[in-house]
């Protein structure tokens, strides 16, 4: 059974709190919280004072992805906030391991991101040390992309490695995803779906809707 989790970078800030309050309103337990710093990604979005302050108000799970260089540094003051799990990417870690294992020493749920120019075989020594592994389906940096199909090949390949070695992580996919292509990426075998565009686009009850959930 998988989940769905809305990406908060496609809500209206303005009426964020109420926004959050209709995901809840409508069956949603996981919120996705994209951090982006300029520098790994072009874009800016938010961080810490956004985060602790809508952890005010819901219990929803907070599922913080760092676009940032050097997430290390950012560890503590993420998990202080209000995040529930912390994934960082691959390619912004300077030691994979050890971030995740900070993560975990926080009592939060270590994730690693995957970019769709990385290959999956680089992450696999660090399999054990994660509890979520995210698949990039577009170009981190930006919501509203079209999904790149052929990364959910990577999906399969972590399905796989997780049978064989008996692996405890949960997969996630983010980017792109709509009604039309959502299928494909829960056949692949996804845990967590993210999904920005798709649930904020328009009414937000109908569009939890037409997705499946
Ligand atoms: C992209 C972000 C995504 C984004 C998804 O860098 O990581 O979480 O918000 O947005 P959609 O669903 O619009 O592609
Ligand atoms: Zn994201």
């Amino acid at each position: 059974m998988s989940r769905l989790a809305p990406s908060i970078l496609a809500a209206d800030f303005n009426r964020l709190g109420e926004q959050i309050k209709e995901l809840e309103n409508n069956g949603i337990e996981m919120i996705h919280v994209d951090v982006m710093d300029g520098i790994f990604v072009p874009s800016i979005s938010f961080g810490m004072p956004v985060i602790s302050s809508i952890r005010k108000e819901t219990d929803l799970f907070f599922d913080v992805h760092l676009m940032i260089e050097k997430p290390e540094r950012y560890i503590k003051a993420f998990a202080e906030s209000g995040a529930d799990s912390i994934l960082v990417h691959y390619e912004a870690c300077r030691d994979l391991k050890n971030t995740l294992l900070k993560i975990s020493d926080y009592g939060k749920k270590a994730g690693i991101v995957v970019s769709p120019e990385s290959g999956i075989k680089t992450i696999y020594p660090c399999l054990p040390y994660a509890d979520v592994v995210l698949v990039m389906t577009v170009h981190p940096g930006f919501g509203g992309q079209k999904m790149l199909e052929k990364e959910l090949q990577k999906v399969r390949d972590l399905c796989e490695i997780r049978k064989e070695k008996g692996y405890k992580f949960e997969i996630e996919i983010d980017g792109g995803v709509t009604k039309d292509n959502i299928q494909v990426a829960i056949d692949a075998g996804t845990d967590t779906i993210v999904a920005g565009t798709a649930v904020f686009k328009g009414n937000i009850k109908e569009n939890i809707k037409d997705l499946g959930f």
